[in-house]
């Protein structure tokens, strides 16, 4: 079972002092050590350690911890990655009490990082040392790269030929299967021939947050198709989620604010060559929620950087719809158009930082881009235009989560149009709210019924009873309900409301709690189960009440593929949660580990129905508020297949 004080006995193994004192010169001054802050800047000391607490503490800067919360600020760990440090020094094994199974997965992931690592390594010898390396090189110089920073980002040399790689990694067959399954070799099964995929290009090693090589981008050296050849998505890569340089980016700034997202892998790169080193970018594909959620845990200000043409507004744009769902008080997003035919890269290396970092403060923020882009063509000192733009901004506006910064742009509608925020509030409510909305991940909420409904029942769940659907057959224009139809469904809705755990509230929400500490009991017991339920399903439990622990714990476990329960719950130490989990963890468990996968997923699918009935009761309780006669062809539609859906389960 999980040994709950293994990082308190580590501690007691680990002296402070001697981990901060080999980074940080510390000067004994009575009880303590002082020494100048690593956190913030300043010139006289008021950082200091105290030995017997095994505690640190600036009075600048009010930065305090542990001997592994400061490894994990100094170095910029994570938990894992400074648990290991310690306990090496200290001489003890991790322990990884994890359930048989687990660890096979995991050995095969870690195969695959060592052989990447190994083919990154091999990729930096030969930009150092082979026969053609003058051409890599003088590419190199020619982009305006020094060496310094080549070896930062690792750059590479893939020489032209089809087995360098296969020749010195691949000597046995199951390092070529591993090879393979990396995405580094190609294996032709009609021709039964295995060669390399990179050839002759400069190697851009993508690298995990921890540091881990995942993937290689390649660039063709001077003109030629493809220009950038990316590595397969493979057990440890996954293309629409990754962020090129966003570790070296954590690396480089001890306090990470701000975040440039560009389009290319040179662009971060040369972006870093002048001195900015806080760029970002995604490999080829959109910015993605995934992408935005990890960004957002990294930084609260984002910019996001794109050609002045008209793809490039096109792509902001989508951009910022992504955005608008994270959009929490405190974070903010800002648009960097750059002039017609540059990209950072050109940009940057002609005007040079000062140049392109007043650009960055100057770019518009997400509040001007919305506005602005949809007031284009609109007359706005006519009633119309006005009319318009609320129509077209508020089911925008609602994405963005409750609080002081949504407040504002309704505000600043509200200036643009001349309407009261109340009125803006109350149009916008009883617009069609099922077109409005595109893929929103947030909980059905007030106002939000129909959103989710409507995605919910798009979403055509096999095996479910078509009772209703047949006692109300759709007679007329598509979605408008008939009186006899509207009187079934109260019908139906009424004997639904027997079921007193069927409406809003305590009840509820206590259920979901109860359920969400069952999860969380079976996460502190088989971290890796986090990975069988889908995105989607966590998604939806975002914000459902009691259940913000749990997702916590779900991102934390899948960002860090973390497969020890003690790992996992020492990670939390220093967090306000960390009693809960540790009560859960200890609590008795009646499960075996057999028993652990399905009633993991029976748990998550039990949340997930919770949540649609909810949505369900909520675009109920909207539209009985107002007669029958009043609720628009989408609304008596989403209506009924909620119905429709309710039956089926
Ligand atoms: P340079 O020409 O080297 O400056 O690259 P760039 O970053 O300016 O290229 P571009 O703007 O054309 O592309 C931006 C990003 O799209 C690249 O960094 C790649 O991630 C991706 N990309 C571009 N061309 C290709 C391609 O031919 N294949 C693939 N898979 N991705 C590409
Ligand atoms: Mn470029």
């Amino acid at each position: 079972m999980i040994p709950p004080d293994f990082i308190d006995d580590l501690l007691s193994r680990t002296d402070i002092v001697d981990v901060i004192n080999s980074r940080v010169t510390l000067k004994k001054t009575g009880q303590n050590y002082t020494g100048l802050c690593p956190f913030h800047t300043e010139k006289s000391p008021s950082f200091s350690v105290n030995q017997e607490k095994q505690f640190y503490y600036c009075f600048g800067c009010q930065a305090s911890g542990s001997a592994l919360k400061f490894l994990m600020e100094f170095e910029r760990m994570d938990f894992i990655a400074a648990v290991e440090m310690l306990a090496s020094k200290a001489g003890v094994e991790v322990p990884n009490s994890s359930p048989p199974g687990t660890s096979e997965r995991l050995q095969k992931r870690k195969s695959i990082y060592e052989i990447l690592e190994q083919a990154s390594s091999l990729y930096q010898g030969f930009l150092r040392q082979h026969a053609s390396r003058d051409t890599a090189v003088n590419y190199l110089k020619q982009r305006g790269l020094s060496g310094e920073i080549a070896r930062d980002f690792q750059l590479g040399y893939a020489p032209p030929g089809w087995d360098n790689l296969m020749g010195a990694l691949a000597k046995t067959n199951h390092e070529r299967d591993l090879l393979i399954e990396s995405g580094m070799l190609i294996d032709n099964n009609e021709e039964g021939k295995t060669y390399d995929r990179f050839r002759d290009r400069v190697m851009f090693p993508i690298r995990d947050v921890r540091g881990r090589v995942i993937a290689f981008g390649g660039r063709i050296i001077g003109d030629g198709k493809p220009k950038y050849l990316n590595s397969p998505e493979t057990p440890v890569f996954h293309k629409g989620r990754e962020l090129y340089g966003l570790y070296e980016s954590r690396r480089r700034n001890r306090k990470l604010e701000t975040l440039i997202v560009v389009e290319g892998y040179m662009d971060v790169v040369a972006l870093a060559q002048q001195g900015i080193n806080y760029a970002v970018a995604t490999l080829g594909t959109a910015t993605s929620s995934d992408h935005l959620d990890r960004l957002f845990r990294t930084v609260s200000k984002l910019v996001f950087s794109f050609d002045g043409d008209k793809a490039g507004r096109g792509a902001a744009w989508k951009a910022l719809q992504e955005s608008l769902p994270f959009m929490r008080d405190g974070r903010s997003a800002r648009f960097l158009f750059l002039p017609e035919g540059e990209d950072p890269d050109t940009l940057v290396r002609k005007e040079g930082k000062d140049k392109f970092e007043w650009r960055v403060n100057q770019a518009p923020h997400l509040t001007d881009f919305l506005f602005d882009h949809l007031q284009e063509g609109l007359d706005m000192d006519a009633m119309e235009g006005k009319a318009t733009l609320s129509q077209l901004s508020m089911p925008l506006i609602q994405k963005i989560p409750e609080g002081v910064f949504k407040q504002l742009v309704i505000g600043k509608l509200s200036e643009l149009t001349g309407l009261s925020s109340e009125r803006l509030i109350a149009v916008s409510n009883s617009q069609d709210q099922v077109a409005g909305y595109e893929r929103s991940r947030s909980f059905p909420v007030k106002n939000q019924g129909f959103e989710a409904a409507s995605t919910r029942t798009g979403s055509a769940r096999g095996g479910v009873s078509r009772e209703h659907a047949d006692v109300n057959p759709a007679g007329g224009p598509a979605g408008v309900a008939s009186d006899d139809e509207y009187a079934e469904m109260m019908a139906t809705a009424e004997f639904m409301d027997e079921d007193p755990s069927f409406s809003f509230g305590a009840l509820v929400s206590r259920e979901m709690a109860t359920l969400a500490e069952d999860a969380i009991g079976i996460l502190l017991r088989q971290p890796d189960l986090a990975g069988d339920v889908d995105e989607k399903t966590y998604s939806q439990l975002e914000n459902a009440p009691g259940c913000r622990l749990l997702v916590d714990l779900v991102h934390s476990i899948l960002a860090r593929e973390m497969a020890s329960p003690v790992v996992l719950l020492a990670s939390y130490q220093d967090q306000p949660e960390f009693p809960v989990l540790k009560m859960l963890a200890e609590r008795e468990q009646l499960l075996d580990v057999s028993e652990l996968p399905g009633q993991y997923s029976g748990i998550l699918g039990k949340m997930a129905k919770i949540i649609e009935t909810q949505s369900f009761q909520q675009v109920r309780k909207d539209l009985h508020s107002k007669p029958f006669a009043d609720w628009s062809p989408e609304e008596r539609k989403s209506y009924r297949e909620s119905l429709k859906n309710k039956s089926g389960k």
